[in-house]
């Protein structure tokens, strides 16, 4: 089946519904699905839309880890694609956005925490992996993943 959507940085309020459903499931409903760094200046969701619907996103923050030596740093969070999508190249493509939006910042690199169960999808993306896996509550075992710009 071939998926036609758009690609195009959002508002929280969009997004909220499908961290509800695929990240945080344990909270108590989508207007719980908020970050701090949501509010930040420089914070964008970048998501995939079909027909008016969020079929994926992922946000991206300024947030520095010592693990790094680079001075411009970003950090991906909350990635997400609906599941009646997923192995279509939706994830792939927001992650693709971002990287692009992320040069013209002149970022350096781009890291987040990846589930391990997404740490394969993060690879074939050229990102790679540091440090051992660690366990973050209510979700699960983590690595910490990485692509230089
Ligand atoms: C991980 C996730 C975002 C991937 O999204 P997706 O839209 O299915 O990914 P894509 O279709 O763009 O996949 C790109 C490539 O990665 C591969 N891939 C996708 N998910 C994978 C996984 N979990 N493990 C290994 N490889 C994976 C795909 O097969 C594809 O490879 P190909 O180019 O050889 O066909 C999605 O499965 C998801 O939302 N999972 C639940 C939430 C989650 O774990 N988020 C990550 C938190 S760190």
């Amino acid at each position: 089946m071939r998926v036609d959507y758009t690609i195009k940085p959002v508002e929280t309020e969009r997004i909220k519904e499908l961290r509800f459903q695929v990240l945080w499931p344990h909270l108590s409903g989508p207007n719980e699905c908020v970050i701090d760094p949501d509010k930040e200046e420089e914070t964008f969701h970048m998501a995939a839309i079909l027909n008016e619907e969020i079929i994926g996103t992922s946000t991206v923050i300024i947030d520095k880890n010592n693990a790094f030596p680079q001075a411009d740093q970003y950090r991906l969070r909350a990635m997400a694609t609906a599941p009646k999508v997923r192995g279509k190249g939706v994830g792939e493509k927001i992650i693709q956005a971002i990287i692009s939006e992320l040069k013209k910042r002149k970022c350096e690199i781009l890291w987040c925490d990846a589930r391990l169960t997404a740490t394969g999808f993060y690879e074939k993306l050229g990102f790679k992996t540091e440090g051992k896996v660690y366990e973050v509550p209510n979700i699960g075992p983590h690595k910490l993943m990485y692509i230089e710009l």
